[in-house]
Parts: structure tokens; sequence; C-alpha cells
């Protein structure tokens, strides 16, 4: 390989980040509508907000590149984000993300030197031991005057529900005093209730953003960014099979993006091409995390040779879900037809799909509703476009 192309390879993996959330801008596609109703929050004092969605559609990209989108004086903003945890109380949580800003003091020196002497120190040393809601809004008051903080929460599932109910407490008090600073709980949820049920009191003080999948023309929008920046282009047919196969998740955006682009580098072209996607599809399910395979092995496997259970979690996969992914068995049948070129009815499958929501088989799929009117949604939405890819891969989807 010359070092050229070498290079180029390289290059790819600093723009095409399957693992890492986006902390550039000019890396950061689509989400105009999100980003703008955080930063109507952010300019409205007393507002602050909740931003959830399934994992892996890119909420912590969001809060990392969201200050950039400010129109601020650069350095008045002071935005620390921390991982909460399930170990977390309200002091530790807080106390990191005080420790985060960093602020420096300047005092003229004694003397004919008139020099100033400047002291650094952390927005934690504002508190004197005892970090509460009320001392969190005493000290975010401080910082108002003449910072804009923004502190960003993400992982806010994770944390135990009385730490979740002093957060809705300490919304509630800046609130009520109008301070000048912005909280941002970011976290993995359905809606807003299953987040915070504490915040009746505080849902006219907390705006709920949901991140929903992102919009073909979204992630059309990282694969064509992504390649401008190598100097690369797509045609529009791969384009086409990257937005259906990645089903608005944008981490499948990256890992197709990455192995087409570097597979047309290999073979020195410039274009990315259908065959570079059929190519990389094999790369990615290759290198897809070991639990998401055993999870398609443990629920697929039977002793019988021609079982259905691959082409019916293939047909779930490839099934129109609602907004929040849940499809019905209905709407498995005409994917099944693609898959298998029959036309089974539902009883033909109802038994796998039921299977598919118990231990045995995982379970892979969740389900809600009642009798006759189930819905079901696969409970790791990253195992759907990996179904759908193993599905091309073994000639399952007409691919061309
Ligand atoms: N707007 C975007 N533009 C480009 N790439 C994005 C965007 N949003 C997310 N990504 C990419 O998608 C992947 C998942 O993003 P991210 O980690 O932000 O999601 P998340 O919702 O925080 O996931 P989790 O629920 O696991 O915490 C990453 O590879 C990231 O680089
Ligand atoms: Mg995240």
């Amino acid at each position: 390989m010359g070092t050229d192309t070498f290079a180029k390879k390289l290059e790819t993996c600093r723009i095409f980040t399957p693992t890492a959330p986006i902390d550039e801008k000019a890396l950061f596609a689509g989400r105009t509508h999100e980003v703008s109703q955080v930063i109507h929050v952010i300019y409205q004092k007393g507002q602050h907000a909740i931003l959830f969605g399934e994992r892996g559609v890119g909420k912590t990209s969001l809060a990392n590149v969201l200050t950039s989108f400010l129109n601020m004086t650069p350095g008045t903003i002071l935005s620390p984000r921390v991982n909460c945890d399930a170990s977390d109380s309200f002091e530790t949580v807080f106390s990191k993300a005080f420790s985060e800003i960093n602020l420096i003091t300047q005092k003229k020196q004694v003397g004919f030197s008139g020099k100033n002497k400047s002291t650094t120190f952390t927005a934690l040393d504002l508190f004197n031991g005892n970090v509460s809601p009320d001392s969190v809004r005493k000290a975010l008051t401080i910082l108002s005057t003449n910072f804009t903080p923004i502190l960003i929460f993400d992982e806010f599932d994770r944390l135990k529900q009385r730490v979740k109910n002093m957060f809705a407490d300490t919304i509630k008090s800046l609130s009520d005093h109008a301070v000048g600073s912005t909280l941002l709980l970011v976290g993995v949820a359905d809606s807003v209730d299953e987040l915070i049920t504490a915040h009746h009191s505080v849902e006219r003080a907390l705006m709920q953003i949901r991140l929903p999948r992102m919009k073909p023309e979204e992630i059309n929008e990282i694969i064509v960014n992504g390649l401008k920046r190598l100097n690369m282009t797509i045609s529009d047919a791969a384009l086409e099979k990257i937005t259906l196969l990645t089903q608005g998740l944008p981490h499948y955006a990256h890992l197709l993006g990455l192995h087409s682009s570097q597979n047309a580098i290999q073979h020195s072209r410039e274009e990315v091409s259908i065959q570079d996607i059929r190519d990389a599809v094999i790369l990615a399910l290759s290198g897809t995390q070991q639990t998401i395979q055993s999870a398609w092995h443990k629920a697929t496997m039977s002793p019988k040779k021609d079982n259905l259970f691959s082409d019916v979690l293939l047909s779930c996969a490839m099934a129109e879900p609602d907004e929040l992914g849940y499809f019905a068995a209905a709407d498995v049948r005409e994917p099944m037809r693609t898959v298998t070129g029959k036309d089974y009815q539902i009883p033909s499958f109802s038994q796998h799909l039921k299977e598919f929501t118990e231990e045995k088989r995982g379970p892979i799929l969740q389900k809600i509703g009642t009798p006759r009117r189930y819905r079901f949604r696969f409970i790791n939405p990253l195992m759907q476009p990996y179904i759908i890819m193993k599905g091309v891969a073994g000639g399952k989807i007409p691919f061309a």
C-alpha cells in the first residue's frame, strides 16, 4: 500500500467514528430542529430541557456540539458535561459538574509593579461543603452574573429515583428564582415520565425534546459531508443503499461510511460505488460487537434445518415501525414475502414472534399491548440494521 493510500485511510478513521460521539461542529449532520429547540431553552430564563431518545440516536453528539451553535462571546459559556451513573448521589453528580468549571480571579499586586496576580479555582470552591438543591441554585446565581452556565447531565436515566427527584426540586427552584443558567438532562427513554416522574411540578420549566432516528437526508449528510472532507464522492445508488441499511441510526452510517470509503481508496477510486457498500457490509458484519452477533445466534438457533426463525427475524427488522420503533405482526407479512418468496399468514409465524420475546431467544424483542393487538420492538435498536445487513450478505434481500 502506498503512503498516500495509507494516509488517506487513516484520515477516514478521523471522519467516520462509529463508536465515538461527534465533538466537532463540521462533522455534525442534520438535527437543525432539535438544536434550535435546545438553543431556544438556553436563551429563555427559567427554562431547562430534557433530551431523550433511543440508545444510539445521537444524544451525546448533540450535547457535545451544542455550544458551537450559540451566538455568544467565547469564554462566557460554561458548559461542563458529566456522565451520571447508578452509584451517583445528587452531591457527587453536581460536584463533578462544578469541578469541571475553571475560574480565574485577577488581583492587583501590592507594590509598584502594578502587575495582576491571577488565581485559578473551580466552581466547586463556591460551595462550603454542602451540595444541595439550594446551594446549587446559589452557586449558579453567582456564576450567571458574568457567565452563561449550561450544565449537561448525560446518561441521566441511570440515576436513582431519589436523585432524579432532587433534580426536579433544583429545576423548580432555579426556575422560580429566574436564575440565568440551564440544566440539560440527557437520557435513554421513550418518554419523559420514565426519566423524571416528579416532573409534574416542573412541567412548565422543563422543555421535553425527543431526538428521533435520523431522517434519510440527515444520514446522507453524514456520508456526503464526510466524503467531501476526503475529496471523495458517492454514487446516488450507493447512497440510497446506505440510507436503507442504517434505519436512521447514525452509528451504522459511520460504520458503512468508514468501510466503503476505505474500500474505494484501496481500489484507487474517488467515488464510492454500490460494490464498495456490499464489501463494507461484509466487513461491518465481522466487526460488529460480539454481544450483537451472539444475540442473533441465540434468537435464531434451532435443531431443525429449514426452520423459519432467521427469516422471521429478518422480516421483523424490515417491518415498517411506528415513531417509537414498534411494529405489529401484520407489518411482518410483506417483508416475509420479500425474504422467502412465499405468502405466509400471521399464524404461521406468530409462535416465532412470541418466542423472540422470551428468555430462551434473548429476549430479542419486547412486546406491548394486549393479545391480538401486540406490538413488538427490538430491545437493542442497533440489532435491527445488523440483521438487515446479514440478510443482504446472505442474499435474502435484493441488493443491486
Ligand atoms: N448529528 C450527527 N452527525 C453525525 N454523526 C452523528 C450525529 N449524531 C450521532 N452521530 C454518530 O452516531 C453514533 C452514536 O452517537 P451518540 O454516541 O451521540 O449517540 P447516543 O444517543 O448518545 O448513544 P447512547 O444512547 O449509546 O449514549 C456515533 O458514532 C456518532 O459519531
Ligand atoms: Mg450517549
